[in-house]
């Protein structure tokens, strides 16, 4: 049935969470066993208080996820999404990932509303880095403000552009599909009610049930995306 809906759809977009990253080694935050949030308290490390009042943690926590996306890589799911773009079949993915993943497998009209790893930048002045420079050490920015992962930390509002264009997008959806997103952050877990609002066909990929599995049209639960991605992309 996905497959059928992916070839009638006019314009379909991607909404992805952390299980899209999970067969990339990429850890999510909320599955039982390997959730990131169930080691680390989000709040004490991933916020802006943590920044600002527990920096020596901070620093630690962000060093090892900068690494963490330099030793692992797209997955095949990736590439397939980005193949489906150019096929005309996917026409924008929104993000909640910040591994940079989508556009690394090819993915060209990637929206990324927690913002990204991939840079750093100053928290007082803003100027960009690459990760390489955290990931080497270099903390302070030559304005002497603090160089901070380009991540929407806990605190923190979505960066407006991105909310915007999500929007735009969700609005031009007939077909919307989750992969791997527990959808239990707002405002990100939104956009799929939005879509359906907007009377887009709406299909929710995860390997657990979520809170919006009853707004589906079509649910799949049990099933690895990157497997699934694979037997579909045999039939479109
Ligand atoms: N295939 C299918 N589903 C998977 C896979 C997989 N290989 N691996 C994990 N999942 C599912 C899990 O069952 C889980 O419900 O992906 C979901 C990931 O949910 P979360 O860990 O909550 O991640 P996400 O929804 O992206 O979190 C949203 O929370 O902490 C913030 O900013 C962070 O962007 C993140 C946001």
């Amino acid at each position: 049935m996905l497959a059928r809906l992916l070839k009638e759809a006019k314009y379909t977009v991607v909404f992805t969470g952390a299980g899209m990253s999970t067969e990339s080694g990429l850890p999510d935050f909320r599955s039982a066993r390997t959730g990131l949030w169930n080691k680390v308290d989000p709040t004490r490390l991933a916020s802006i208080d943590a920044l600002e009042n527990n920096r020596e943690e901070f620093i630690q926590f962000y060093h090892k996820r900068l690494q963490a996306i330099h030793d692992y890589k797209p997955h095949a799911g990736h590439e397939i999404l980005g193949k489906w773009e150019k096929a005309g079949l996917v026409h924008a993915i929104i993000t909640q990932n910040v591994d940079g993943f989508h556009q690394q497998a090819g993915s060209k009209n990637v929206t990324e509303l927690h913002g990204t790893l991939r840079t750093v930048h100053c928290h007082t002045c803003g100027t960009r880095y690459l990760n390489q420079e955290f990931i080497d050490g270099t903390f302070h920015c030559e304005c002497g403000g603090f160089l901070r992962p380009s991540v929407v930390l806990f605190g923190e509002m979505l960066p407006y552009d991105a909310i915007e264009t999500a929007e735009t997008e969700t609005a031009k959806a007939d077909l919307f599909i989750v992969l791997g997103s527990s959808l239990s952050v707002s405002p990100a877990n939104y956009f799929p009610v939005e879509a359906k609002q907007n009377g887009a066909k709406l299909v929710i990929v995860n390997m657990e049930a979520t809170d919006y599995d009853d707004l589906a049209d079509l649910v799949i639960n049990e099933r690895k995306i990157g497997d699934l991605l694979k037997e579909i992309d045999e039939k479109v």
